[in-house]
């Protein structure tokens, strides 16, 4: 993302455990010290942490201090989607971001002798063309002397010393994925070395059926090789297999193998995958701001970015992933994935705009995401963890943010929306019963009168329960040469909205206020959602999320509105 930029790594977290909130904090509070511009942070509470506000945690308390000493922080909003409010990453001055797809795919697959042609991943080489070659189960293909009483993940292929290498040899070795393999308890290495070793042309996983809807990163495989990950593709596949088999009528002993099969490479890739998209695991808005059931006026998460199928620098020593190891480059997917590719361009911003705030920054890539597909349609979102293809729709604000990230644009955002430090602190000051634990974590002291709910200058408006009529403000101020905008917003649903000025002309370097009034016109519905555009005469697009739950006058239940959006 930014060329050039020094990077320094802070170790907290080991393989085994994960690890503890205080080394988290250790690390931020040294990365601060040394001076760093930008902290990616891929780490979040794994739980929501106890007590008045889910602010007041040990990591995102030591991301306010390093906000105050100037640093930019973002964070992965956690891997813990799709269903609301699973995000964990809490406050506004951490910029949360989601991961979506990128259009780069890998596709491979299979053709069966029947003409069937079945779709899978591995980042593998092809057979032969024009070839076909006899498909053997490794059930199939035991020694004399072997059975599932010896070892019964034997379908498995982790130990070539099972098999019986006159039968596999030259063929393609059938081996089953289980829930062990995502354990780490067998490995696609250990299958691949056991068709190596029993010197087979390659190897086909189906899934096991007790693995359902498991989407699975492409592996690299340095023999043609593919796994079936859909369960209805491998029942497919073992039909056509086992209906080819030909067996001796009284020993019932297999004669015949007379399944084929060809492998077409999964290496070269292509760019037909639908993007950007919200990836179902990535986590959801709205903001919990508190243990129970209230939702924080903040928008989260901030933004989305690409986190699913990552090609990333990799330690060729590291022993975190089996499949990865020795190699220089491994791909993952998650919103650890997708935090990194934000941090970047924020140093990008930095390096434009130098004296940028850390909410600047924010406000820059927030204004300026893209809120559509590469076709043109809006970005979607998977909403399902088992076939999330046939489960999504449309993104909203607690799906994706401001949007996906457009690094080009964020370079250019025409006018910011600017939070200081003091603002975050007053932010934290209204919190009721916030005064002890805000002197704990900062050391200042609240103002005695600091109860009023202080409404953060974000480029966002997020209202978890109108009741009736809300004003809120906002200022911009211009980063670039006078401009004149004219203001446009369409109204979430059950809500009117007008906001003031409708033109602005606004010199460079000039901070300008916009008031924004918004009307219940319906009682209680469910999240909806809006926007408000300003449209400079010198083309910047400066474009900000609403998000509306409308509660009734009277109401005095705690649970959030009617229905999920
Ligand atoms: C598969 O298709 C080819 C050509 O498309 C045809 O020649 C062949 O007979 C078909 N085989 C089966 C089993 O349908
Ligand atoms: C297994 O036993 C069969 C006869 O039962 C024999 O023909 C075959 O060679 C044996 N295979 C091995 C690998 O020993
Ligand atoms: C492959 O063969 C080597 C050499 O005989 C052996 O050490 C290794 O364990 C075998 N690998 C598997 C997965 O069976
Ligand atoms: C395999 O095919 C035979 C007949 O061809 C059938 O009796 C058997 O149930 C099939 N087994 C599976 C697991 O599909
Ligand atoms: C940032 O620096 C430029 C000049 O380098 C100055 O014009 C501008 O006012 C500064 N902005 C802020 C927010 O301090
Ligand atoms: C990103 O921003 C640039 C510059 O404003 C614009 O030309 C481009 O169309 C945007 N891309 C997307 C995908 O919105
Ligand atoms: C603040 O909290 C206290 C005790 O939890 C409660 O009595 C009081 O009504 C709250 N004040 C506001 C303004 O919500
Ligand atoms: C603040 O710190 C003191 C002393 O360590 C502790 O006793 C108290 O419980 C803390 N209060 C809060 C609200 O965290
Ligand atoms: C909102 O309500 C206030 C008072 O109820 C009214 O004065 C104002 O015109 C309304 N604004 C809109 C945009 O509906
Ligand atoms: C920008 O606007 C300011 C204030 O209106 C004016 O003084 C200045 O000359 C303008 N700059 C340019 C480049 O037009
Ligand atoms: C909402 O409900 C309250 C109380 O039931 C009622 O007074 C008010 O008119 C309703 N508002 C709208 C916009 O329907
Ligand atoms: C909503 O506003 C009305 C009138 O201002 C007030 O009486 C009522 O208590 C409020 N309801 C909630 C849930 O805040």
């Amino acid at each position: 993302m930014a060329p050039r930029s020094h990077i320094a790594i802070y170790k907290a977290l080991y393989k085994s455990f994960g690890g503890f909130a205080a080394d988290v904090v250790a690390a931020i509070d040294q990365a601060a010290q040394d001076g760093v511009d930008i902290i990616s942070l891929s780490v979040t509470p794994n739980r929501r942490p106890p007590g008045i506000a889910t602010f007041f945690n040990p990591i995102d308390m030591a991301l306010l201090s390093a906000v105050k000493a100037g640093i930019f922080v973002v964070q992965a909003a956690g891997n813990t989607g799709p269903s609301p409010k699973s995000i964990f990453s809490f406050s506004p001055w951490i910029y949360t971001v989601g991961a979506a797809t990128h259009d780069r795919a890998y596709s491979n697959c299979i053709v069966l002798g029947n003409n069937i042609t079945i779709s899978g991943v591995g980042l593998a080489p092809g057979t032969n063309k024009d070839t076909m070659y006899t498909l053997v189960a490794a059930v199939h293909a035991l020694n004399n002397g072997t059975s599932d009483a010896n070892d019964m993940y034997i379908s498995e292929c982790q130990d070539s010393s099972n098999f019986d290498q006159n039968i596999v040899k030259g063929n393609l070795l059938i081996c089953s994925y289980s829930v062990r393999f995502v354990l780490g308890l067998s490995t696609i290495k250990q299958a691949l070395e056991t068709a190596k070793n029993l010197s087979a042309a390659g190897v086909v996983f189906y899934m096991d059926p007790f693995v359902i809807g498991f989407q699975l990163n492409p592996v690299p495989m340095r023999m043609p090789g593919i796994i079936i990950p859909s369960p209805d593709d491998s029942k497919l596949f073992l039909q056509y297999y086992n209906s080819s088999l030909e067996r001796d009528e009284q020993t019932k002993k297999i004669v015949n193998f007379g399944a084929v099969a060809s492998i077409l490479g999964g290496i070269k890739a292509n760019y037909g995958n639908s993007a950007p998209k919200v990836m179902y695991y990535s986590a959801r808005g709205p903001d919990p701001e508190d243990s129970f059931l209230d939702d924080a006026n903040i928008l989260k998460p901030n933004l989305v970015a690409p986190g699913n199928f990552i090609w990333a620098a990799w330690s060729s020593g590291g022993m975190d992933s089996i499949e990865f190891q020795g190699e220089n480059f491994a791909m993952m997917s998650g919103t650890s994935m997708a935090a990194p590719h934000v941090a970047g361009l924020a140093a990008l911003i930095k390096q434009k705009y130098p004296n940028f705030s850390s909410s600047a920054i924010g406000s820059a890539l927030s204004t300026t995401a893209s809120l559509y597909d590469k076709n043109g349609g809006p970005i979607m979102a998977q909403r399902a963890y088992t076939n999330p293809d046939s489960n999504q729709s449309p993104a909203t604000p607690f799906d994706m943010g401001s949007g996906f990230v457009n690094a080009t644009a964020a370079l250019d955002p025409g006018l910011i929306f600017d939070c200081s430090y003091d603002d975050y602190f007053s932010f934290l000051c209204g919190i009721n019963g916030s005064s002890a634990v805000v002197f704990n974590y900062t050391g200042q002291s609240c103002a005695p009168s600091s109860s009023d709910r202080v409404d953060l200058n974000l480029p966002s408006i997020t209202i978890a329960k109108l009741n009736g009529s809300r004003t809120v403000q906002r200022s911009v101020t211009n980063v670039a040469g006078n401009e004149t905008y004219r203001v446009g917003w369409s109204s979430p649903y059950g809500v009117s909205l007008m906001v003031t000025p409708t033109h602005l002309s606004i010199s460079s370097g000039e901070t300008q206020v916009l008031t924004v009034v918004i009307n219940a016109t319906m009682n209680n519905t469910a999240a909806s959602y809006g926007r408000i555009g300003l449209f400079g005469s010198n083309g910047h697009v400066v474009s900000i999320p609403l998000s509306v739950i409308l509660k009734i006058s009277n109401d005095i239940s705690t649970s959030i509105g009617t229905g999920s959006h």
